[in-house]
C-alpha cells in the first residue's frame, strides 16, 4: 500500500486537472507566538521533475509546527515560511498516473491549499480513509511505529512506559504497545487526561508528579524495559530504568534534557536511542512502516482522536498545541 511507485505503470507525461491561479497559505514572516501566524494569498506553485502538486483538503497539526513557528526547530528554515509538515488531497497536476489520485503526505510546507510534493513522498489514501484522517496518521503513527518497532523492539516481555501518552503520538504508541503483548504504563501530567489512555489500552496510568517514581516502583519493581520519550526534560529515564533497558527518545515537548554521560549508562547497561522521521532510511523500513499502520487504520486496530479546526482558527490550535492542553490529534481543513 506505501507509495512511491504509479499504479498504472505504462502512463507517463503530465497531466493537469483544474488549478486555481492563487491559492492561501498558513504562513508566518517573523518567528513568535500564534499570533505571527498569518493568511496569506500566494501564487499557485508549479511542480518540476519527480513532482507533483497536491490540492490539499486537511493538515495534520504537529508540535514541531509551533517550534518552526517560534524559530526552535531542529532544522535551519528561511522567512517567512508556510507551516505544516503534513497533509491529505488530491493530486491535480503531476505524471499522468498519479492526478486525480487520494494522498496524504509528510512534507514542509503542507498547510497550503495547494503544495508541492516529490512524488517520493506520496502516500496512497485508501477511499475508506476520509482527507481528516489522511492527515492525521503520516508524521505521528510512522513515528509511534518507528519508535516501538523499528529502535524499541517491542516485544511481549516488555513493561514499556510512554509519556505524555494522551498526546498524539502517545495514544498511538498505548495501542501499538498493547496490540504488541506488551504490559504497558501511561503517564499523563494531569487526572483529566487518564481516560483517554486507559480508553486506548494502556494497562497503567501515572500523573507526572512528585509521586510517580514510587509508583513507578510499585507497578515495575525493577523499573521498565523500554521507555518512550518526546519530552526532552522532566524524564529521569535512568531512575525508571531496568537493567539492560532500551531508552527512545523522540522529542522535547517539556524542553531541552538535561545532558546524559555515557558513563551513566553503565550502571544499568543502558541503550539510548533517538528517533528523527526525516532521517534518511531504507525505503523498505518506510514502506513497511506505512503498510503496517495503514492496514491498522483500515481495521480498527488503530484509532485516532481527531479535532477538526478550520485554517482560519490555526492561531487558536498553536496555542492549545503548545500549551499542552490537547487531547490527541488536531487537524485544519483547508476545504
Ligand atoms: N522525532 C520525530 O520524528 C517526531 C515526530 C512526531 C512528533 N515528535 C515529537 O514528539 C513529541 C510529541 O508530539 P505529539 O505530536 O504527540 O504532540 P502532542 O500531541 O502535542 O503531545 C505532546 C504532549 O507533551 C506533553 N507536554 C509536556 N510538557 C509540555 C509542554 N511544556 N508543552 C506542551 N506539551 C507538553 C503533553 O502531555 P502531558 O500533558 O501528558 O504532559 C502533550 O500532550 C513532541 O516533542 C514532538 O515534537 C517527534
Amino acid at each position: 500500500m506505501a507509495g512511491a511507485r504509479p499504479q498504472d505503470g505504462a502512463c507517463t507525461g503530465r497531466a493537469r486537472e483544474v488549478v486555481t491561479a492563487a491559492m492561501r497559505a498558513l504562513r508566518f514572516h517573523v518567528f513568535g507566538g500564534p499570533e505571527v501566524l498569518r493568511i496569506d494569498e500566494l501564487d499557485a506553485p508549479a511542480p518540476g521533475d519527480g513532482e507533483v502538486l497536491v490540492e490539499v483538503h486537511a493538515g495534520g497539526l504537529n508540535f514541531a509546527d509551533t517550534e518552526r513557528r517560534a524559530g526552535t526547530y531542529l532544522a535551519d528554515q528561511p522567512l517567512p515560511e508556510t507551516s505544516g509538515f503534513e497533509a491529505a488531497g488530491v493530486v491535480r497536476d503531476g505524471p499522468r498516473e498519479w492526478v486525480g489520485k487520494r494522498v496524504a503526505f509528510v512534507h514542509p510546507r503542507a498547510h497550503a491549499e495547494l503544495c508541492v510534493v516529490p512524488i517520493a513522498k506520496l502516500i496512497h489514501l485508501p477511499d475508506q480513509l476520509d482527507f481528516v484522517t489522511g492527515a492525521a496518521f503520516p508524521l505521528q503513527a510512522l513515528t509511534a511505529w518507528h519508535v516501538l518497532h523499528t529502535l524499541g523492539r517491542v516485544t511481549e516481555k516488555d513493561t514499556v512506559l510512554i509519556h505524555a501518552a494522551a498526546g498524539g503520538v502517545g495514544q498511538l504508541l498505548v495501542q501499538l504497545a498493547r496490540e504488541a503483548g506488551a504490559t504497558v504504563i501511561g503517564s499523563v501530567s494531569r487526572a483529566a487526561k487518564f481516560d483517554v489512555v486507559k480508553r486506548r489500552g494502556a494497562h497503567h496510568v501515572l500523573t507526572r508528579g512528585p509521586e510517580f517514581q514510587q509508583q513507578l516502583r510499585e507497578l515495575a519493581p525493577s523499573g521498565v524495559n523500554l521507555l518512550l520519550e518526546g519530552l526532552g526534560a522532566d524524564v529521569d529515564a535512568l531512575t525508571s530504568l531496568a537493567p539492560l533497558g532500551r531508552w527512545v527518545t523522540f522529542g522535547t515537548a517539556a524542553g531541552q534534557p538535561a545532558p546524559v554521560t555515557l558513563e551513566s549508562l553503565y550502571e544499568k547497561s543502558v541503550t539510548v536511542s533517538a528517533f528523527w522521521l526525516r532521517t534518511e532510511m531504507p525505503a523498505h523500513l518506510r514502506e513497511h512502516a506505512t503498510n503496517e499502520v495503514l492496514a491498522r487504520l483500515l481495521d480498527g486496530r488503530l484509532q485516532l482522536e481527531t479535532t477538526t479546526v478550520p485554517l482560519e482558527d490555526a492561531a487558536r490550535a498553536h496555542r492549545r498545541l503548545e500549551g499542552g492542553l490537547t487531547v490527541g490529534k488536531w487537524v485544519l481543513t483547508l476545504r
